[in-house]
């Protein structure tokens, strides 16, 4: 359904969240990121959503922040409401396998949405960048943190430093973007891969995307161990009987757990 700043639609058991907020570049106001979390509650709690993307438009995917709300703002302001993590850090907590897909600007806190997706797919005119420190501020939601997991210390200290903008071949060649894929493309290539993952045993698909998850949570032995534990508990589940013996019997494998 429909908000303000928010289109959703159904493409068979994947929802396609479009941010819609043509006029500021799909700036993240308090009202677009409220209804965002909105959204993505109901996908969440929808056992008939099995994947989501989000996008923005050809544009932009979203410009960050709204620098209008924020500039009055003071410390006292910003503190006790918790600006920004109470609001923004939804799409990191979906459960659901979750695609951004990426045309035009991402910039600050559009960029850090892409990042809290589990991966990102971009059109040949995207661009990503961290320009906070252009405005007397740094990253607020992981642009330090998930940029540096992301592409390392030295090209994170570069966006983040200089506030340089990367293009898609750049940002795919630094690991930050899955796939380039012409912008005309973009949208239906991303709604294909999350019906692909869709397609798979739900829960192989949740218990793989948390393992990988526990990468950046954990140290080497805990990660291995906690994707050892997973793995074993893939082996109580119909998708796994199911999906060995399809190969076995050279057929196509028909999950009924999704
Ligand atoms: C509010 C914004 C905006 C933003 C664009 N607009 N970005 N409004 N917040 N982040 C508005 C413009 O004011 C303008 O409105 C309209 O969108 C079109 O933008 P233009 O600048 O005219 O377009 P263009 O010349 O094509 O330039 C595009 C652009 C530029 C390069 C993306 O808009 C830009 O630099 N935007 C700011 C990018 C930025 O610094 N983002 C980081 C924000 S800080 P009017 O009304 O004038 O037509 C951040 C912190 C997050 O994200 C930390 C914690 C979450």
């Amino acid at each position: 359904k429909a908000t303000e700043h928010i289109l959703a639609e159904r493409r068979d058991s994947v929802v396609l969240v479009s941010l819609n907020r043509p006029k500021a570049l799909n700036a993240l106001c308090d009202a677009l990121t409220r209804e965002l979390t909105e959204v993505l509650d109901a996908t969440d709690q929808d056992d008939t959503v099995a994947a989501v993307v989000i996008t923005g438009s050809a544009k932009a995917f979203a410009a960050g922040a709204d620098i209008k709300e924020m500039q009055p703002k003071n410390f006292v302001d910003v503190y006790l409401e918790d600006f920004i993590t109470s609001s923004w850090e939804r799409a990191s907590t979906v459960r659901k396998p979750i695609i951004a897909a990426v045309s035009g600007y991402a910039l600050g806190g559009g960029a850090e949405l892409a990042m809290m997706c589990d991966m990102i797919i971009a059109a040949e005119s995207a661009k990503f960048g961290q320009p906070e420190i252009t405005i007397g501020v740094l990253p607020g939601a992981g642009g330090t943190q998930r940029l540096a997991r992301a592409v390392g210390k030295s090209k994170a200290m570069d966006m983040v430093l200089t506030g340089r903008v990367v293009d898609a071949a750049e940002a795919e060649r630094i690991g930050l973007v899955a796939r380039v894929v012409p912008d005309e493309e973009l949208v239906n290539e991303a709604v294909a891969a999350a019906k692909e993952i869709a397609g798979y045993s739900r829960p192989a698909v949740l218990l793989a995307k948390e393992s990988v998850n526990r990468a950046f949570e954990s140290t080497l032995a805990e990660g291995l161990r906690f994707e050892r534990r997973m793995f074993h508990a893939a082996f109580a589940t119909e998708g796994q009987s199911e999906g060995m013996d399809a190969f076995i019997n050279k057929r196509e494998a028909d999950y009924t757990d999704r």
